[in-house]
């Protein structure tokens, strides 16, 4: 890794810097090769990882004028907590892969911009000091600190996991339900990636680490399904928790109805960045049957491919109540530390108020579903 964040925080100053694809550049240009394919790469031929985002930039927005004579409030609700903006950190592993203070950073970037942060259960900081960094500051922040969870083969571990994310201060678990095998990620392969031996997840126990099904055991499949969850699972994890159980990875109308009826709190609409199944459809397609098939009975958050603040409003349009943002977390991280994370996210932010100016929003309650045209 020839990371350079001197260089990299004085062309956010120079304003060389300007969106999230440029992030994005500078962070492929930093990172050695193995490490970005690992960030960047979707699984097979990579179709969903590409139709994530362009499924945002071909919706047409149909904007009202002479609306608009302050700046956009940019304040929500989600789960009953007030939030400063709609847009959060989604779940990804390993931070210190690419910055050393990994997660750390991070949370401070998040707490220091009010958005909510989602933590990977493969951090590869501890749980309790990204807590202490998102939360510790003299005012908590108007955002929500979750704490992202697989299904660990044995109810005793979730159960463990889940007390101590309630006890260090998460918010809510968010159980991923999308990933029991990990995808076929060619890019990565291609790569040579492999995890570097002293970057781990340290928060969970060692029998409890993702498994992947391969290594030339012709059943490995079979022993990773074997500890996948069931809709069982997830009712028992539900009933259980103290923290409300959001669900992470569900994109047919089926599961959305399931879910509820399993007791969810929360739906993330999300192909986990196009990293596991691919040819499956772009988030921005799924997001309206679940929308639909939920029927205002809990809130719907949407993730994959969004780099724009024009992707936020529309996500909000088609129903959904936030959005999260992955890739380019680490690439802020890559390219400046909590620096670089927190100019991402306002970036992003910046953008989004005006997209809300331009279309006519004053608050958030006045994005709705007309603001998409139909017409191509
Ligand atoms: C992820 N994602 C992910 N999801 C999850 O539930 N737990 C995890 O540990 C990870 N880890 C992870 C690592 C990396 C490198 C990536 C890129 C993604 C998926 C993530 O939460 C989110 O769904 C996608 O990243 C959203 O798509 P974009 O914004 O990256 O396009």
């Amino acid at each position: 890794m020839s990371t350079n964040p001197d260089t990299a925080v004085a062309s956010f100053l120079t304003g060389s810097i300007s969106n999230l694809a440029d992030h994005e550049a500078l962070a492929r240009h930093t990172l050695s090769k193995d490490v970005f394919a690992y960030i960047q790469g979707g699984a097979g031929d990579e179709n969903t990882l590409r139709r994530n985002t362009d499924a945002w930039q071909s919706q047409l927005l149909h904007p009202r004028v002479l609306h608009v004579q302050s700046a956009p409030v940019l304040t929500t609700q989600l789960l009953g907590h007030a939030l400063s903006h709609p847009i959060m950190l989604a779940p990804t592993a390993y931070h210190s892969l690419v910055h050393p203070d990994g997660e750390l950073a991070t949370a401070l970037a998040a707490s220091a911009l009010q958005t909510g942060m989602v933590l990977s259960a493969q951090s590869s900081q501890p749980m309790e000091a990204v807590a202490r960094h998102f939360l510790g500051g003299d005012t908590p922040p108007a955002a929500p600190l979750w704490f992202q969870l697989h299904w660990l083969g044995e109810k005793a571990l979730m159960r463990d996991l889940a007390q101590r994310a309630r006890q260090a201060g998460y918010g809510a678990l968010m159980l991923t339900v999308d990933a029991p095998v990990q995808g076929v990620r060619d890019r990565e392969r291609r790569a040579g990636f492999s995890h570097p031996a002293h970057i781990r997840p340290v928060n969970l126990p060692p029998a409890a680490l993702p498994a992947a099904a391969s290594g030339g055991d012709p059943d490995a499949i079979g022993k990773v399904l074997a500890r996948a969850p069931t809709w069982e699972d997830v009712a028992w994890l539900a009933q259980i928790s103290e923290l409300p159980v959001l669900l992470k990875g569900i994109t047919h109308e089926d599961d959305a109805r399931l879910a509820v009826s399993s007791g969810a709190a929360g739906l993330v609409v999300s192909n986990h960045g196009g990293r596991v199944l691919d040819t499956m459809p772009a988030t921005a397609q799924s997001l309206p049957g679940v929308i639909r098939a939920v029927e205002g009975r809990c809130p719907v958050i949407v993730d994959g491919g969004i780099r724009r603040g024009t992707d936020v409003i529309k996500a909000l349009a088609m129903g959904a109540s936030a959005v999260m943002i992955g890739r380019p977390v680490l690439h802020g991280l890559t390219n400046g530390g909590a620096q670089g994370v927190a100019h991402v996210i306002r970036l992003l932010l910046d953008e989004f108020s005006i997209a809300m100016a331009l279309c006519g929003c004053r608050c958030i309650g006045d994005i709705q579903p007309k603001l998409l045209t139909t017409s191509r």
